[in-house]
């Protein structure tokens, strides 16, 4: 048992957060003073620091962390990643600063296509390799759970490869990593003369090899102009519902195409990056369960003339998550925190919603239930939940945003355990 006490604020994310008068999301769920007892993998109290210790002293012995004030919140949960893949693509970054559209660069065959060239490349060995390193770098950040996606095979050998890399690295790691098929993420150089063959290939022969396989958990289409359009995109979203996957779609991110309507229609976990949606889009995401996943690294490397509408969004009632986009060609960047204070500069989220966005909300959007819910509780910290935790080295989450920092982080626990220590902390 580990009794967690001197906490300076501890930032729960459990129960609802309901929109204040002002528009916001009310902070609720702050515990100043507080403590967190954890027996196993479980949190078994939180609460004020008086009566989680009496209750951990009538438990018995166990061990004690003192937070020396510092604040406490739930590890983080990124709900959108692409960390399996070989190379990297450095030298299109430089091209888009010089004025080359990542559509441009893309449609010349650059783009996703130059990854899937470098990840078909690679062994299982290889690709597995480096997700290790990345999961090391998440972990390091307080990310403890992390949804992947395949997406650069683009071939049935290879995006199966990278489903079992991704299941493999699961188990053997303390992150917790959640696949999301992605065989629609691009169609590949050897289909360019037949859009329909390739799209008949997810569909039909993909689709149900990812089902056989029995490892992912989701279905994702990159959803734009010029890669798969909305009817294509419902085609093997539908598959993909049929298959037993849950939904997220890459929408609305460049042109304005309705994606984020699509994915209200379909009953979709998530719509993701909406830089571009329309009004219309807004109000279906707002009346449906499918959460808005912001992406405001993607937006800021792609040097967009917008962001996305977090503020409308919350406005209207849409429940909105955050996460890095971690890929190698629009957003190298896997921390959470970071995220979380670009999402204050450019969405004008503040530090509160930005958080409850990385952790409650994205764990909600890959089926986190509550305590005896039937599924497992995590991105919150509340009794019957998974204990992830991550300790900051600040004393309050409003310094997350305030901070513009990589990595705020003196301790992540994983599943009961310390895994992650700053030697000064
Ligand atoms: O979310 N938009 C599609 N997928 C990624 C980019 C992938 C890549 O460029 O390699 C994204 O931004
Ligand atoms: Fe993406």
């Amino acid at each position: 048992m580990i009794l967690l006490t001197g906490i300076g604020e501890l930032a729960t994310m459990a129960g609802d957060a309901p929109i204040g008068d002002d528009g916001y999301w009310e902070e609720t769920g702050l515990i100043d003073d507080a403590a967190v007892l954890v027996d196993g993998a479980m949190i078994v109290a939180a609460g004020p620091r008086g009566k989680v210790e009496a209750e951990a002293a009538e438990r018995g012995a166990c061990e004690v962390i003192d937070c020396g004030g510092r604040a406490v919140v739930p590890g983080f949960v990124d709900p959108h990643t692409h960390p399996v893949f070989g190379g990297t693509r450095e030298h299109e970054f430089v091209m888009r600063l010089k004025g080359r559209p990542y559509t441009e660069i893309a449609a010349a065959g650059g783009g996703i296509l130059s990854t899937v060239s470098s990840s078909r490349a690679a062994s299982e060995a290889e690709l597995a390799a480096c997700l290790r390193e990345r999961a090391d770098r998440f972990l390091q950040l307080g990310t403890t759970t992390v949804e992947a996606k395949s997406g650069y095979g683009l071939e049935t050998e290879t995006e199966l490869r990278m489903l079992r890399v991704l299941d493999e690295v699961d188990r053997a790691h303390d992150l917790d990593l959640i696949p999301t098929f992605l065989g629609a993420h691009e169609v590949p150089a050897e289909w360019r003369h037949d859009r329909r063959g390739y799209l008949d290939l997810v569909v039909t022969e993909m689709l149900p090899a990812v089902q056989a396989q029995g490892i992912a958990q989701y279905c994702d289409v990159f959803c734009e102009k010029g890669v798969f359009e909305i009817e294509e995109s419902r085609q093997v979203l539908v598959a993909g519902a049929e298959a037993g996957l849950g939904l997220r779609v890459h929408a609305d991110e460049i042109y304005p195409l309705g994606g984020a309507e699509l994915c209200a229609e379909l009953g979709a976990a998530t719509a993701d990056h909406l830089v571009q949606i329309s009004d219309a889009g807004i109000e279906a995401l707002a009346e449906s369960g499918t959460v808005a996943v912001l992406l405001p690294a993607t937006s800021l490397l792609l040097r967009l003339e917008r962001d996305a509408p977090a503020r409308r969004l919350i406005a209207a009632g849409a429940r909105v998550a955050l996460a890095t986009d971690f890929n190698p060609g629009t957003s190298w960047c896997q921390s959470l925190p970071l995220v979380i204070g670009l999402a204050a500069a450019r969405l004008g989220m503040t530090p509160y919603e930005g958080l409850r966005a990385a952790t409650r909300v994205a764990a909600d959007s890959l089926g986190a239930t509550e305590p005896a819910g039937g599924g497992e509780c995590f991105g919150r910290i509340q009794a019957g939940a998974r204990a992830d935790l991550v300790v900051l080295d600040v004393p309050n989450h409003r310094h997350l945003a305030y901070q513009l920092r990589e990595s705020p982080i003196a301790k992540v626990i994983k599943r009961g355990r310390v895994v992650q220590e700053r030697s000064s902390c």
